[in-house]
C-alpha cells in the first residue's frame, strides 16, 4: 500500500505521467483536476452564476459524482451521465477556477479525495497516484511520496498547446498561453504549486522527454520506498 502524490502547474505533464506511474505499479490513479472540472460542470449546470459562492458550495455538495480511479480509463460521471470530455472543454476550463477558488468548494472536495486515497490505500487496496495542485501540502501531506513536477514556462506552453491544438507553433503557443498563465495565476491566489514544500521532491521534466520523466519519478518512487 503506497499512497504517490504529485502537483504540478498546467502544462507540467502531471496526469499523462501520472496515468502512466499508477499504470507501471498497478496502483490508482486519482485527478483532483478533473474532480475540480467536474464540479465547474455541475455548478454551470445547476447555478449559472459561479460567482454566487454560497449556492455554488451547495450545489457541489449534493453532486451526483462518479470518480474513475482506473489510470487506463478514468471515467467520470455526473447523474450516470459520462462527462469525461466534456470536462476538458474550453466553457469549463476558463471558469474552472472560480470553482476552485470558493474555499467551501475546497473543503467539501478535500474531504472526498481525502476519503477516495484512505479507501485505495487501505487493507483492500494497491494504493494510490494523487495528482493536482494541493495533494503534497493539503489532501495527503503525510503521503509516502511527494513530488512537484514543475517544467519551465516555454516547456509548459508548448505541450499545452499540442495537446489542445494538435502542433506547438508559434501561433498555438501564443493562442494557449493566456489561458494556460491566467488559470495558474488564478489558482495562485489559494494554493502554492510553484514551488516544492518542505520534504517535496521536486522533478524539473523541461529538457525531459514522457519516458525520461516517468523513469524520474520512478526512481524517485524506489528510493524513498
Ligand atoms: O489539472 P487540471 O488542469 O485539470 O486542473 C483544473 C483546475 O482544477 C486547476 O486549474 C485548478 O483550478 C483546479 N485544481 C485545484 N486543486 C487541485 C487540482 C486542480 O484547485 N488539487
Amino acid at each position: 500500500m503506497i499512497v504517490i502524490a504529485i502537483d504540478g502547474p498546467s502544462g507540467s505533464g502531471k496526469s499523462s505521467v501520472s496515468k502512466e506511474v499508477a499504470r507501471r505499479l498497478g496502483l490508482a490513479y486519482l485527478d483532483t483536476g478533473a474532480m475540480y472540472r467536474a464540479a465547474t460542470l455541475w455548478a454551470q449546470q445547476e447555478v449559472g452564476d459561479l460567482t454566487d459562492q454560497a449556492a455554488v458550495a451547495d450545489a457541489v455538495a449534493e453532486m451526483p459524482i462518479a470518480v474513475g480511479l482506473d489510470p487506463d480509463e478514468p471515467v467520470f460521471e455526473l447523474d450516470d451521465v459520462d462527462v469525461s470530455e466534456t470536462i476538458r472543454s474550453t466553457s469549463v476550463s476558463t471558469e474552472v477556477s472560480k470553482v476552485a477558488t470558493n474555499l467551501d468548494v475546497r473543503a467539501i472536495l478535500r474531504g472526498m479525495q481525502r476519503e477516495i486515497i484512505e479507501a485505495a490505500s487501505g487493507e483492500d487496496g494497491e494504493g494510490i497516484v494523487a495528482e493536482g495542485r494541493d495533494i503534497t501540502t493539503v489532501v495527503a501531506p503525510d503521503a509516502d511520496v511527494r513530488i512537484l513536477l514543475t517544467a519551465s514556462e516555454e516547456a509548459r506552453l508548448r505541450r499545452r498547446a499540442l495537446d489542445v491544438h494538435g502542433e506547438a507553433d508559434a501561433a498555438a503557443v501564443e493562442a494557449t498561453k493566456d489561458q494556460v498563465l491566467r488559470r495558474d495565476r488564478d489558482d495562485s491566489t489559494v494554493m502554492e504549486f510553484q514551488v516544492a514544500a518542505d520534504g517535496v521532491v521536486t522533478v524539473d521534466s523541461s529538457d525531459l522527454d514522457f519516458e525520461q520523466t516517468v523513469a524520474a519519478v520512478l526512481a524517485v518512487v524506489e528510493q524513498v520506498t
